[in-house]
């Protein structure tokens, strides 16, 4: 059989390829699954795609009615998809539920010292030969206090980095981690982990529940001179709410790997074109804004992991097993 892998990255390519090699073959494409793309998967019964295709009602149909039966997302997250609809149209789900959480943990501390110490701007200057400190001091994470929003697989991890630099550890979420707790972190409100927190981590999943859960009135309560990163999902953060602070001079620094908008721009080239959305235009001419393409994940480990788990989905769903990747089971 052939499988249609859409959204696959150039260095993906190879690697997808040789995990299916024996089992099945496969075609991966550049493109991102979507309303116009989707009559390209007709007569593919399984198809896989990644975190910037929509899954919604109208694709979803018009993939049924190629005769897709199975959907291999290679991604933990899964907001993307309309599940429901899915399981009416009795397509077959499944995710990568985990992989290398030390992948976008690591990530989102990149992120973190990058806009704590400047580092972007330095290297734009010594590459100009401008070797002036000013305008570049950072502050020492130790000592210092980290909130982390979303205490699970990639929070624990980010919170063990914490630790190793020796700050105070405020943690929120629906469900305490006891490795955190031994860590040293006190779980407390969302509100006195925002105005105590000198850098604050989001790692909770994008659900109607924390959709903006990072909202106007949550970065006022936070710290003027705090850190925020997102290497979660963009909807978490009300983008044009987190514009008006920075406008207004707050914070020392925002990285964001991921943008509520990014479907149709992440990992892909724009930069022959006049980009239409103004938000997103705006936060990347702050000086302390640093944005990434939704790329927390893209280690050699963490793809090896994301393509190796893909192919046992797709085989599970040939071969008729479950697992705990299964979203929507075969019905
Ligand atoms: N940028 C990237 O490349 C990238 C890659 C992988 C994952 N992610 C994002 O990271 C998220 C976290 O991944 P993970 O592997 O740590 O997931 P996880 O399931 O291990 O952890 C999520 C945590 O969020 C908590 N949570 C869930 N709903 C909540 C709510 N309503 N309020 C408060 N807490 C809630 C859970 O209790 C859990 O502890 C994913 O959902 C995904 O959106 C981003």
């Amino acid at each position: 059989m052939e499988i249609l892998a859409f959204g696959v990255q150039a260095d993906e390519k190879p690697l997808i390829e040789r995990a299916f090699q024996g089992h099945h073959e496969v075609r991966g494409l550049h493109v991102f699954l979507n309303e116009d793309t989707a009559p390209i998967a007709a007569g593919h019964e399984v198809i896989s795609t990644s975190v910037n295709c929509d899954l919604g009602a109208g694709v979803l149909e018009s993939l049924a009615a190629g005769g897709t039966r199975m959907i291999a997302q290679r991604s933990t997250g899964f907001n993307n998809v309309e599940l429901k609809t899915a399981e009416r149209l009795g397509l077959t789900v499944a995710r990568v539920s985990s992989y290398s959480p030390h992948s976008v943990a690591e990530f989102a501390w990149a992120l973190a010292m990058a806009v704590n110490r400047r580092i972007v701007r330095a290297s734009t200057r010594t590459r100009d030969f401008d070797f002036r400190l000013d305008g570049l001091m950072g502050r020492d994470m130790h000592g210092r206090t980290a909130g982390v929003i979303g205490t699970g697989k990639i929070g624990e991890a980010f919170t063990r980095i914490a630790h190793g630099f020796g700050m105070r550890l405020l943690g929120w979420d629906v469900a305490e981690n006891p490795a955190c707790r031994d860590l040293g972190m006190t779980y407390v409100p969302k509100e006195q982990l925002l105005a105590e927190s000198d850098l604050v981590s989001l790692h909770v999943p994008l659900l109607p529940e924390t959709l903006r859960l990072i909202d106007g009135a949550a970065l006022r309560t936070m710290r003027d001179d705090a850190i925020l990163v997102n290497s979660s999902r963009g909807g978490l953060v009300d983008t044009a709410a987190l514009v008006a602070e920075l406008r207004a001079g707050r914070f020392t620094g925002v990285g964001l790997d991921v943008y509520e908008a990014e479907a149709g721009l992440f990992f892909l080239d724009k930069s022959l074109e006049a980009i239409e959305d103004d938000t997103l235009a705006r936060l990347v001419t702050f000086p302390n804004v640093l944005v990434t393409s939704h790329q927390a994940y893209y280690t050699a480990d963490a793809v090896g992991q994301i393509i190796d788990t893909t192919v046992a989905n797709v085989l599970d769903y040939t071969e008729g097993r479950r697992s705990e990747n299964v979203l929507v089971p075969r019905s």
